[in-house]
């Protein structure tokens, strides 16, 4: 496992010199536009190249339709444009979802109670454009609508964005493992679950089905998440495949190797490191990880 493997999750919110820790994840922060460039460039010195950025939204902005989600006046697309024109080299992903700007909390459109896939396109497909203007490298769809990739791909290509990837979430499970992220974003599902839109963490078939179509569809990049539990859909992919797998080591992996670590019942540096070693193993040629920052502190410290 190497640095170049790792890809590090960081969340943004408006305002300058603004810094909140995630009491569900210790050491991870909500941080304003300033902070979080003051990030990347601490992570890059330690010699990671690659992030992906999720927005926290005060709760006045979110509306049904995540308009703010491509409003030009979106901090967001200023945090990824900032990032890109302070780090050119560096590669910056994007999350695609309604759920951080939605009032109600689901990642695609709910009308009387129910999650409307097609109706969901345009609004996930102008997120993403949005974010390529901005200066986005991946863009990153974890929404789980059908068809979405293909949608997305065609609308970045019309618009002259061919050189810009998809990383689909391609078997994104409907897990309890997202618990911390939900906090961090405030962005839980004010009614029902995500159920008819994520897998079934019992099926596995699915994902290799997902794949085929996300692939077909146009994705540069398949995605598993969570990770931990899902070892044997990232082998199977990997095996699947030609395209390179990421593999998302989530919220809740990361918090329970934390509060374990924090009562002393296990050595959590160690712990974190192997998990990734078992998820390169498993196949994952990508991590994302909130554990990049500590594990580049600790390589530098070997090298
Ligand atoms: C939402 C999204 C989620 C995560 C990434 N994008 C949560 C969810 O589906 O509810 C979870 C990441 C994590 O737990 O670290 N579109």
């Amino acid at each position: 496992m190497s640095l170049n493997d790792l890809m590090y999750p960081l969340f943004v919110m408006s305002g300058e010199n603004r810094k909140e820790e995630i009491v569900s994840m210790p050491g991870i922060f909500r941080l304003s536009i300033d902070l979080m460039l003051k990030e990347m460039e601490e992570a890059m010195k330690l010699g990671l190249g690659a992030f992906i950025l999720f927005p926290a939204v005060s709760e006045e902005l979110k509306d049904s339709h995540a308009t703010y989600s491509y409003s030009p006046e979106n901090f967001y697309l200023k945090a990824l444009a900032e990032a890109k024109s302070h780090f050119p080299e560096a590669v910056i992903a994007t999350d695609v979802a309604m759920d951080p700007y939605s009032s109600d909390g689901h990642d695609g459109l709910v009308e009387d109670g129910e999650i409307l896939n097609d109706k969901s396109l345009p609004i996930l497909s102008n997120m993403a454009l949005a974010q390529a203007e901005a200066g986005a490298d991946i863009i990153g769809p974890s929404d789980m609508m059908d068809g979405r990739v293909e949608y997305i791909r065609e609308e970045l290509d019309d618009a002259g964005y061919e050189s810009v990837s998809i990383m689909s979430y391609t078997a994104k499970y409907a897990s309890a493992f997202y618990g911390p992220f939900r906090d961090a974003l405030e962005s839980a599902p004010k009614f029902g679950d995500k159920k008819t839109y994520q897998m079934n963490p019992a099926n596995k078939r699915e994902a290799i089905i997902e794949a085929e179509m996300d692939e077909s569809e146009g994705a540069d990049i398949l995605m598993v998440k969570p990770a931990l539990a899902y070892m044997d859909v990232i082998h199977t992919l990997r095996e699947e495949s030609n395209l390179p797998i990421a593999a998302y080591n989530v919220s809740g992996e990361y918090a329970m190797v934390k509060a374990a670590a924090e009562k002393g019942w296990i050595d959590g540096d160690q712990v974190s490191e192997e998990i990734l070693l078992g998820l390169k193993r498993a196949g994952a040629d990508i991590i994302l990880t909130y554990f990049a920052k500590e594990m580049a502190v600790r390589l530098s410290y070997r090298a």
